[in-house]
């Protein structure tokens, strides 16, 4: 913050307090000298309903003197008037570089309790610690990270939604055995799905009863035998392969299957070959570092595991 924002705020900050102060004298005076005091003012609601001219109660006023020498105090033990750091140096981040931060010493605190857990399961397989009853324990830890930093996209339970890959199917874009999940979580992956649009709706239009079909769906036969040609000379295979099976090493979905990433309805298709998909997860090694990497790894490994 420059030296400018920090005065500006100060002084924001105590012309407002100052300036409340004035405000409860100043209605207080007027009062005073109020010959018209216990009168009624004159406004009348709900038809009987009138409004006396009577001081606010004492203890009422005393509120409000205690509300100011508090934001006084306050602002003199923490942090608050622009740069000024309060006299207890407290706080929350290390931002301001600080004496003493909270979030460090609690950081610091969970690393001391969990660190040593973490490294002890970062040495044991992740087929071990997804299927041993010995391991429960870490696959909890897994399930609450999991709950944290990914359920947002891929649901609560892991079902995925549109676009959002379910993890608990055992049919994966970019491959299901341990390393390669892995590889997935920390690194991240971005699947390219090209738009199509320069075929035109007939090509479009065909090649989606050949998908269709590739998933054993009830389509026109002659519209999904020109969708084949489609699918064979569009660079389709390139990517899906020549059978409609997929490639993990691109993040291709499989074709043949009943699972779909953006639906599977002849109008979702035709959308994802018109206009292309950019299916981004986003890496965690920096966020996470490598051992909830690992567990993160075992718990996504277990749920595919219990079907
Ligand atoms: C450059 C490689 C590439 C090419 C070429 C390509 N695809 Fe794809 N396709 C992908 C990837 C990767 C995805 C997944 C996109 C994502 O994860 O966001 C995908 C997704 C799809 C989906 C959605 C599947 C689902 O589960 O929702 C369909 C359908 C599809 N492609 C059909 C085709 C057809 C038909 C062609 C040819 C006209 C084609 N693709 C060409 C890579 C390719
Ligand atoms: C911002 C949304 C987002 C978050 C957060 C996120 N993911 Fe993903 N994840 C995705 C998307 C989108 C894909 C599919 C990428 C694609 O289309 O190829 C994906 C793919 C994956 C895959 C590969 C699935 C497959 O079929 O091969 C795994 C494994 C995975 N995520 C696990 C996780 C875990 C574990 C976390 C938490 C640490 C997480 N994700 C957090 C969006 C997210």
């Amino acid at each position: 913050m420059s030296e400018f924002w920090s005065i500006w705020i100060i002084v924001l900050t105590a012309a407002n307090i100052l300036g409340c102060f004035w405000l409860i004298r100043w209605t207080m005076k007027k009062r005073a000298g109020e010959s018209a005091q216990g009168d009624v003012t004159g406004h009348t609601w709900d038809g009987d309903l009138q409004e006396y001219n009577n001081p606010l109660p004492r203890w009422w006023l005393w509120l409000f003197y205690i509300t100011l020498v508090f934001a006084a105090v306050y602002l003199a033990l923490y942090p608050g008037l622009g740069k000024f750091q309060g006299f207890l140096g407290w706080s929350s981040g290390n931002t301001l570089g600080a004496v003493d931060s909270q979030y460090q010493a609690e950081m610091a605190k969970a690393a001391e309790k969990y660190d040593p857990i973490f490294q002890q399961y970062a040495a044991v397989a992740v087929t071990d610690l997804a299927a041993k009853p010995e391991y429960e324990e870490a696959r909890d830890m897994g399930k609450r990270l999991y709950l944290t930093y990914c359920m947002q996209c891929h649901g609560s339970d892991a079902g995925g939604a549109r676009g959002f890959p379910n993890l608990r199917d055992g049919e994966w874009l970019w491959g299901g055995a341990p390393e390669q999940i892995k590889v997935s979580i920390a690194a991240g992956r971005v699947g390219v799905m090209p738009p199509h649009a320069h075929l035109g709706d007939d090509k479009i239009d065909q090649v989606t009863a050949y998908v269709l079909s590739l998933s054993g769906r009830n389509v026109d036969a002659a519209k999904a035998e020109a969708g084949k040609d489609v699918f064979m000379t569009s660079g389709c295979i390139g990517c899906h392969g020549l059978d409609g099976t997929g490639n993990q090493m691109l993040g291709a979905p499989n074709l043949t299957d009943k699972v779909w990433l953006y639906g599977g309805s002849a109008g979702a298709i035709k959308e994802t070959l018109n206009k292309g998909r950019n299916g981004v997860m986003p890496p965690h090694s920096d966020l996470l570092g490598d051992e909830k990497v690992h567990l993160l790894t075992a718990y996504v490994y277990s749920l595919s595991k219990q079907q």
